[in-house]
Parts: C-alpha cells; structure tokens; sequence
C-alpha cells in the first residue's frame, strides 16, 4: 500500500490542494487550446482534480496512477456524474511503458517530484505523444524539503526549471514556455513555495 492509497479518501478535503489544481487547470487551458478532438492522458491523476477539470473540453482522457487507493475515489466520482469519457489505469511510469503515438496533450500536476527517473519519464511521455502533440508539467521549484510534512515517496525537492527544460530537449520535445505562475503560501512554517508552468511540444 502506499503513502497514497492511505491519503486517498481525505485528498480532496484539503482545499490548497483543490485551489491549486484549480490554478493548474486555468494555466494549462490558457497555454493550450483545447478541443473535441484532443485525447489527454492525465499522468499521476490522483483523485482526478487535473483531469475532470479538463474532461469536459475534449475527447477523450486517460487518467494513470500507480495508487489504486487513488484511482478508487476517482473512479467513484466519474460514477456519480455518469461521466463517460473517462478512462483509468493502474500505471507505474518507472516500471511500465506507455502507448505509443496516442496523446494530444500528457498533463501532469504535483506528479513530477514523485517519480524516480524523470529522464525516463520524458523519454516515455514524448513517445506516447502525437507528432504536434503538448506536454504540461506544473510542479513545484526547487525547495528545502520542507513542502512535504512527510518526504517518503518524494524523490526530488522540485525542480530547477533550465535543468528541467534541458531534460526535455536533450528527449526532443520542444519547449514553448515556463514559467512561475503560482506560488503556495504555509502559514505553519511560514514560508512560500513557487509553482511553475512547462509546456513542450513533440
Ligand atoms: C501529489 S499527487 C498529485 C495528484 C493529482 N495530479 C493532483 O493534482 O491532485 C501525486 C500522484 O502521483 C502518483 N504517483 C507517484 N509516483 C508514481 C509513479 N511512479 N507512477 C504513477 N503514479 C505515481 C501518486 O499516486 C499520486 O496520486
């Protein structure tokens, strides 16, 4: 079980988590059109706070997740809204590969810092793109590792965002822009933590 199977049923009951998902999903929709025809894969998806605030807008999306505890309380809430343009998957990005040559848009939001190998997952996210097809990744700067109350599970204290970029390009993909766009205010340790914006195309 992991860290996220536990923290599952109360996610959403924390409203800075809510309120900047909510930021994420004005900043990829101001970045990126959106469209009917667009089908989106939401990686490390969560409770869904990414992608039913994108679901509406396009086709299709994917949500994949390595916590089942995760994708439970989701799948319950694309139940209770009938909703049907929705599909979930157990996935591990640093054990699994993803389809090949299927995604208009990959976001992923708060997701980045909790995966191993980041040079993997760049290599697997430009792959599962379309040619012309946008990644989002909106994650947190580099931080002294007091963001997390708990750091199990957290392999990178954010990120430095050239280094990061330069990841992307030394994997092929474009990038187009980043940049801060929020920042999270802990009153309890007083102290704030800025969130960036990257989007790269294939
Ligand atoms: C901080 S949460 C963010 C969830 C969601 N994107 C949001 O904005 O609310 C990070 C998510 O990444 C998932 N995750 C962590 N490591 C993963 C991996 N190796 N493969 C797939 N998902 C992973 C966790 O299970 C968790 O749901």
């Amino acid at each position: 079980m992991s860290n996220f199977d536990t923290l599952a049923n109360e996610w959403d009951n924390n409203p800075r988590r809510t309120k900047l998902a909510k930021k994420a999903v004005v900043e990829i929709k101001k970045n990126i059109k959106l469209n009917k025809n667009m089908n989106v894969l939401d990686y490390g998806t969560g409770t869904g706070l990414i992608l039913l605030g994108l679901q509406l807008d396009v086709k299709f999306i994917t949500g994949m997740d390595n916590s089942q505890g995760m994708l439970n309380v989701l799948q319950q809430k694309l139940d209770n809204a009938k909703i049907t343009n929705v599909k979930l998957k157990n996935h591990d990005i640093d054990k699994e590969q993803l389809p090949e040559n299927k995604y208009d848009l990959i976001t992923i939001n708060m997701a980045l810092h909790h995966i191993e190998d980041i040079n993997n997952f760049t290599k697997k996210a430009y792959k599962s793109l379309k040619k012309g097809g946008y990644i989002s990744i909106t994650d947190l700067v580099t931080e002294d590792g007091t963001f997390h109350s708990n750091n199990d599970g957290v392999k990178y204290f954010g990120f430095n965002i050239k280094k990061l970029a330069t990841i992307l390009e030394k994997n092929k993909l474009n990038i187009k822009y980043h940049y801060i766009y929020n920042e999270i205010e802990k009153l309890e340790i007083n102290k704030k933590f800025p969130i960036f914006i990257l989007i790269a195309k294939k």
